[in-house]
């Protein structure tokens, strides 16, 4: 059983679910922690998705009711299908909970991007990591480092080097991605910044999210900033507005979103999956956080943190436009085989003996 439920995960299943189709049953849940057409609906047609079995409609909610809500929901459903193994993906309130929910009845648990540390207990998604790591069976790394972090915490059985499943999704994507007819006029390749904005510290802090528009507003390039609905909300309620030449659009679907990414000057964003995919794409990426979970990214300044002071995005965007960084994406994050993998071990470990 593989437990879905916000945009991240929607990526990361497109590959994952064809793989594991190839050899298991998979019934497929979504906790319904992002039920927005745009977050949700959109990524399932255009990715070919599965339509779960499944649908918690669990919905927005402080964390504790989210998480409490979708164990509650998850542990009847997995009663009722008593599945060999339950597969997570990630670092959302949908990953803890759904790993939770299975470590309580018994049931083995797979972690798709395991090992992954901030090292910043602040932040939500570093909690969901290592609580999810520490009841999984199975451990899937993308990284090397993944595997020593966990080896830290004296995780070592069952833990699987196999590459990052986002990076066998922008293999497969990114040529269909860029055939297809552009969904912003107005912007022309290699003129512009894609910006996103959405992480807790940065939208539910009034003066970091200020900060942070701020400075978007003020770069010398179109800036384009499709916008989570969290941010959106969050800038109506402060009276927030794009200024210069910020410009707010919709969430965009995937295919766009690596279009976008792959012909902007430079991404400047807080989310971790576009910091890798920037990455792949070779796009440099400026990180709206002060820590990052994708270390590799950083290396040679294909990546600079630049948290929320103005100042310092700006210097690092200059630091991008005066010496445009080059590195080799290659094998960093796998063969674009990591989900055939898992699948097997998968496969392997459910097998009845
Ligand atoms: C969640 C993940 C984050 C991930 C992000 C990707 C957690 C703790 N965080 O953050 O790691 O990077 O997804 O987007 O799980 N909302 C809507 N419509 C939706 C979804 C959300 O309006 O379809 C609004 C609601 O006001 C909601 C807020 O966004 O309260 C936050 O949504 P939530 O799922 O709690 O967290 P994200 O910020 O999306």
């Amino acid at each position: 059983m593989t437990v879905v439920g916000a945009r991240p995960q929607f990526v990361k299943l497109a590959p994952l679910s064809r793989a594991l189709r190839r050899h298991v049953r998979e019934v497929l849940v979504h906790t319904g922690q992002h039920y927005d057409r745009e977050m949700s609906d959109a990524f399932f047609s255009e990715l070919s998705l599965p339509s779960p079995d499944r649908h918690l409609g669990v919905g927005s909610g402080p964390h504790g009711r989210m998480t409490g809500r979708t164990l509650e929901a998850l542990e009847a459903v997995l009663v009722e299908e008593a599945p060999a193994m339950v597969v997570v993906l990630g670092d959302t309130n949908t990953t803890l909970a759904g790993a939770l929910a299975a470590a309580k009845l018994g049931i083995p648990v797979a972690h798709v991007e395991a090992g992954l540390r901030s090292f910043d207990m602040r932040m939500p998604e570093e909690v969901n990591r290592k609580v999810t790591d520490h009841v999984s069976d199975l451990l899937f790394c993308p990284t090397p480092t993944a595997v020593r972090n966990l080896a830290r915490e004296g995780i070592r059985r069952g833990v699987h080097r196999v590459g990052d499943v986002m990076a066998d999704a922008v293999r497969a994507w990114r040529r269909r991605a860029q055939r297809r007819p552009r969904a912003i006029e107005g912007i022309a390749p290699g003129a512009y910044y894609l910006a996103t904005l959405h992480r807790q510290e940065n939208a539910d802090d009034p003066r970091r999210l200020a900060d942070v528009l701020g400075a978007l507003s003020a770069l010398r390039h179109p800036t384009v900033l499709p916008l989570h609905p969290r941010t959106a909300r969050r800038m109506e309620a402060l009276g927030l507005k794009a200024a210069g030449l910020l410009r707010l659009v919709p969430p965009q679907p995937y295919l766009e979103m690596l279009r976008l990414q792959a012909e902007a000057r430079a991404v400047l964003t807080d989310s971790g999956g576009m910091q890798k995919e920037a990455y792949l794409l070779g796009t440099p990426c400026i990180t709206l956080r002060e820590t990052t979970e994708w270390v590799e990214t950083l290396r040679g300044g294909a990546n600079r943190l630049a948290g929320a002071d103005p100042r310092r995005i700006a210097r690092a965007v200059a630091a991008v436009e005066r010496k445009r960084p080059h590195w080799d994406p290659r094998r960093t994050y796998g063969d674009g085989h990591a989900a055939e993998r898992i699948a097997r071990i998968i496969a392997a470990a459910v097998r009845p003996r």
